[in-house]
């Protein structure tokens, strides 16, 4: 199937968008309620935001809520992490049984190593590109990642505005993954709603992370419905 999804980019992709809803924006009270909810509504892969107050001015959840949810819940786990130094904490994610870790280049000194480390580990690698941080080391990592992450905003928070610019970055980074003829997700995070989300997949993202558009909703499934419509 692979061959004819290279031949038919366009369509394939659009058959193939993954909603992400980041749980950031969730009700933490009733955490588990909430993602069963997103995946009920429709969602592909929950999208789960570290934070450290060191790499990003903001501390959210580490590996014991992953593991909590994963015993009662059969998701893809796609683990976004904001830390710094990140090396020890990938482990311990790992063991708490996420499916893609993402992480910074900008959060460890062996970028190469990381990334090898979390595929060893039996997760999928992904690297992650703030909105100032250029696609440079992305060619000499290509190899190593299942996807490739661009923030829309910058990071540590969610409700913030999507920055126009990452519109540019994303078509280098689908032009850069197409010609590797590796089967990578295109991820984009922040400030992803209903009336943006066209743009995002026009300019080659397949993966889209919302929380605060759809957890703000009052029904989460007709959200993810009308960002599917904006997709198709
Ligand atoms: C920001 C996080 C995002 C964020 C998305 O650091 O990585 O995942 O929670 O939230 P919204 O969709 O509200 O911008
Ligand atoms: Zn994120």
């Amino acid at each position: 199937m692979r061959w004819l999804c290279q031949d038919r980019r366009v369509e394939c992709a659009a058959m193939n968008n993954w909603i992400a809803p980041s749980i950031l924006a969730a009700d933490f009270a009733y955490l588990g309620d909430e993602v069963r909810n997103v995946l009920n509504a429709g969602a592909d892969i929950i999208h789960f935001d570290v934070m450290d107050n060191h790499y990003v001015p903001n501390l959210s959840i580490g590996p014991l809520v992953l593991e909590s949810l994963r015993k009662h819940i059969d998701a893809i786990w796609d683990v976004h992490l904001m830390v710094k130094p990140v090396d020890r904490l990938i482990g311990d994610f790992l063991d708490a049984g996420a499916s893609y870790i993402s992480v910074h280049p900008e959060s460890t000194e062996h970028l190469h190593r990381t990334l090898a480390m979390i595929a060893e580990g039996g997760a999928k690698p992904g690297i992650v590109f703030n909105p100032a941080t250029p696609l440079t080391v992305l060619p000499e990592v290509l190899e190593l990642v299942d996807l490739v992450l661009i923030m829309s905003v910058n990071p540590g928070f969610g409700g913030q505005s999507f920055i126009p610019t990452s519109l540019a970055k994303l078509r280098q980074a689908r032009a850069l993954i197409d010609a590797s003829g590796r089967d990578i997700r295109l991820q984009i995070d922040g400030g992803i709603k209903t009336d943006n989300i066209a743009l995002a997949a026009e300019a080659g993202a397949d993966t889209f992370v919302a929380g605060s558009a759809i957890f703000g909703s009052d029904d989460y499934e007709a959200t993810i419905n009308d960002m599917r419509a904006a997709l198709s």
